[in-house]
């Protein structure tokens, strides 16, 4: 069989350095273009170190067609997996034009040298907040869309786009027809269990777990628990969580079914990944206590606009169709996030 050679943006992120790790590990050759905006090449120092493999490095904007277009030329990748994008909901708000700019517009350009060099396998990173606010607490795909913020809208623009180009070549009837699977993802947290890799956020943590983490480690004094006053058990809003190893396995469960019948003629078809549980802040926040045996000193604090009491994923779908749930426990993610936070207490640095 000749090997594929999978082409990851963001590669040096977080989510995409534990995909390479898996891609490695599965026998494809990795291509990692990223621009380091958000991230640090040790992470893929790391990544060949754990994995005895090499892969290979364009320091790039997917923006620049130019690079990219070399870059393919050079390269020749059968499948992309597309992590490249900004993912901060607070600062989409302040800086739209940003958002748009990273996310859609270079989706655009990576989708248009795609077709040029007529490689039309692609796995997106969508997210839940594509979806609207609704009654229900479980999301399955079928659910109106309705993003609330740029950044969710940026992600349901670009899978619109995708949606699109598959469909045109379904309606021509084209030979090498697009295959796109929008991987919706919920709450990734957790880390290789090595700690050799993990999530490495520049400044203040935007998400629980590495604040959490944070504060464990003495860095920050303190959690700010965002409403107690929810519909919901102890009153902390609910969320699902999942390890970002059972998240990356996801994306080659939907490289294996671009061989499958679902995809011959060409698709374009949304997934979430998910556990289809949630925990509330307080059960992590008591689950980190427990696994660590450190106190989280945490305070609480007024609701923030926009969130929700409680949503997780219904995960069928990708049951059915992708072979792929999740395996990691709440343990796992606990322990292997205190694993890299303990071993790497300033990141990458
Ligand atoms: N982490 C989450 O909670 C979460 C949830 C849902 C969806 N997602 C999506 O998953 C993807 C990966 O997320 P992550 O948590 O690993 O984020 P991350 O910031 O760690 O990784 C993104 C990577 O993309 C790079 N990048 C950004 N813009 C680029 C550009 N224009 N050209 C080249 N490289 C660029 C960054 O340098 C970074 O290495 C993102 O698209 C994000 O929106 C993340």
């Amino acid at each position: 069989m000749p090997t594929h050679t999978v082409l990851v943006t963001g590669g040096a992120g977080y989510i995409g350095s534990h995909a390479c790790v898996e891609l490695l590990n599965a026998g494809f050759k990795v291509i990692v273009v990223d621009n380091l905006s958000n991230s640090k090449s040790e992470s893929l120092s790391r990544v060949q170190q754990l994995t005895g493999k090499t892969l290979s490095f364009y320091e790039a904007d997917i923006r620049d067609k130019t690079a990219l277009t070399q870059i393919f030329a050079n390269e020749k990748p059968t499948t992309v997996i597309h992590f490249a994008g900004l993912k901060a909901v607070g600062e989409s708000c302040a800086q739209p034009h940003l958002y748009y700019h990273n996310n859609v517009f270079g989706t655009l350009v990576l989708t248009e040298v795609m077709q040029e060099h007529n490689v039309k396998q692609l796995v997106f990173s969508s997210s839940a907040t594509v979806y609207g606010v609704t009654e229900l607490t479980q999301y399955h795909e079928e659910l109106p869309l309705g993003a609330i913020n740029p950044y969710g809208r940026s992600k349901a623009m670009v899978e619109d786009i995708l949606r699109d180009l598959a469909e045109a070549d379904i309606k021509n009837k084209c030979e090498y027809p697009w295959k796109i699977a929008l991987l919706r993802y919920f709450n990734p947290i957790g880390a290789h269990e090595s700690g050799l890799i993990g999530e490495d956020p520049n400044g203040i943590p935007n998400n629980l777990m590495p604040y959490v983490a944070q504060v464990a480690i003495g860095k920050l004094p303190q959690l700010s628990v965002f409403g107690d006053d929810y519909p919901t058990p102890d009153g902390t809003g609910i969320r699902d969580y999942i390890h970002v190893i059972d998240l990356v396995r996801g994306h080659i469960k939907a490289i294996d079914a671009f061989n499958t019948e679902k995809f011959s003629d060409g698709n374009c078809k949304a997934y979430n990944l998910g556990a289809g549980r949630g925990y509330s802040v307080l059960e992590i926040v008591n689950a980190f206590e427990n696994v660590t045996g450190k106190k989280i000193n945490y305070k609480i604090s007024p609701r923030r606009e926009g969130d929700l009491a409680e949503y997780f994923a219904n995960p069928e779908l990708a049951l059915k169709e992708l072979n792929w749930k999740v395996e990691k426990t709440l343990h796992d993610m606990v322990a292997d996030t205190w694993n890299w936070q303990s071993k790497n207490p300033q990141g990458y640095k």
